[in-house]
């Protein structure tokens, strides 16, 4: 199940030198109400936005700044080692530079070498900085390296100006670091989902698409790699993967249908998020039509239900959890779903509603199971949602 406290937990709470310093005010007590153990440390920069009192006050123990002190002549292995996490919020282009440089030329940025532990970073600054090709490179070598990033949000900026670069909302970053000390309950478990809408082809340029982005299918893949899982993920978004997950990129129902028989019968669980087409060309031009030729008639046929005819020959074990995209009678037709494709879960979205479904980063989803289970998540980030159905799919298991 996912953490519903932090107690007992450790947690570094490095600090920079942003303006966004005073909101890491907020996420220290919020991780403290929480029951964690925060052990602050701020760079030289972050002294210059908020007072070390402020944080002293409501920490676990007294901010450390500096990595030369001789009552404690190794803060930083001490801190590292100890961490059960570390959290940079906010973090400024020269902390994210130096971390992926591997330099180690303050006490936060020895911390940051010195651990094992999960690492969120939460990047801040204006939106010059942010979207620099160096910042950018070294954002993506962190995530390489399997560091959290905890992307700034669009908003108002220092200064008055307006852009992507405002630190995440402290709820935002406080659900980041519940979600990374998250228990291992799916290792060893075999999680295969698939994710976006599939393309079938018109013509060698055109298709017949979805409004499907791949954001739940790819945060459900995320999460279960998180909790353990080993992870296929079959999708058709351009979306960054996470970090050890086996990709398997496709456009078509034809492809995802191969790439999901190869890998079913080895699966624990499958997870259908992928908008599959439920219609494709009969007939696909290998080259443009041309205009001249005049209105093209595309004649369609059914494809087949990838989810259907894994629910009709499901390999003992398997659990199956398909997904439904609603407009109307959630409830009821996602129930009927359920039963018509043999599944264990379904998760029903009402996509006609704020902020819910397809584009969004939020979500809000009803799940049932064939055994009675029944279970409202509230409007979310696709992550949160991501854990929930995860939630259902462990309970699920541990039910048979
Ligand atoms: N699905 C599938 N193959 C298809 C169509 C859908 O595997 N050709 C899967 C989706 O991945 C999703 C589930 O079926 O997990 C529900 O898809 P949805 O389009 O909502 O259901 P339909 O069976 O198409 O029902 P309806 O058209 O009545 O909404």
């Amino acid at each position: 199940m996912a953490l519903a406290d932090l107690k007992g937990k450790r947690i570094v709470l490095g600090v920079t030198g942003g303006i966004a310093a005073y909101k890491a005010v907020e996420v220290c007590r919020q991780l403290c109400d929480l029951g964690a153990h925060v052990s602050p440390v701020m760079t030289e920069g972050a002294k210059k936005f908020i007072g070390e009192t402020t944080l002293s006050a409501l920490a676990s123990e007294p901010v450390q700044t500096k990595l030369w002190n001789a009552e404690n002549p190794i803060p930083h292995t001490k801190l590292g080692q100890q961490a059960d996490v570390i959290v940079v919020a906010p973090a400024t282009a020269r902390l994210i530079g130096t971390y992926a440089a591997g330099i180690s030329n303050d006490l936060l940025t020895a911390t940051l070498l010195a651990t094992r532990a999960p690492v969120i970073i939460c990047p801040a600054m204006h939106t010059e900085m942010w979207e620099h090709p160096a910042v950018q490179e070294n954002i993506a070598t962190l995530r390489r390296r399997g560091v959290i990033v905890v992307e700034p949000e669009a908003g108002r900026l220092a200064g008055g100006d307006l852009g992507q670069g405002r630190l995440a909302a402290p709820t935002t970053i406080v659900a980041s670091v519940m979600e990374t000390l998250t228990p291992a309950d799916l290792a060893g478990v075999k999680v295969v989902v698939t994710a976006g809408g599939t393309r079938e082809p018109i013509d060698s340029v055109r298709v017949i698409s979805n409004r499907s982005s791949g954001k739940q299918g790819h945060a459900v893949a995320a999460a279960a790699i998180q909790r353990g899982a080993s992870v296929s993920l079959i999708t058709t978004a351009d979306l960054p993967a996470p970090v050890g997950v086996e990709v398997v990129r496709v456009e078509t129902t034809a492809q995802m249908q191969d790439a999901l028989n190869a890998r079913a019968s080895a699966a624990d669980v499958v997870i259908m998020a992928a908008a599959v087409a439920d219609f494709r060309p009969v007939q696909s031009a290998e080259t443009k039509l041309k205009k001249s030729a005049g209105i093209p008639k595309v004649e369609l046929e059914p494809t087949p239900d990838l989810l259907a005819e894994l629910g009709r020959n499901k390999p003992t074990g398997l659990t199956l959890v398909g997904f439904a995209a609603e407009t109307e009678n959630l409830e009821v037709n996602a129930a009927d779903k359920l039963a018509r494709k043999n599944l264990d879960l379904i998760v029903a979205n009402d996509v006609s509603a704020p902020n819910v479904g397809f584009t969004y980063d939020t979500n809000s989803v009803l799940i049932l199971g064939r055994n009675g289970e029944r279970k409202a998540v509230e409007l979310a980030p696709k992550a949160s949602v991501a854990h929930a159905i995860l939630d259902s799919v462990v309970a699920h298991r541990a039910a048979r």
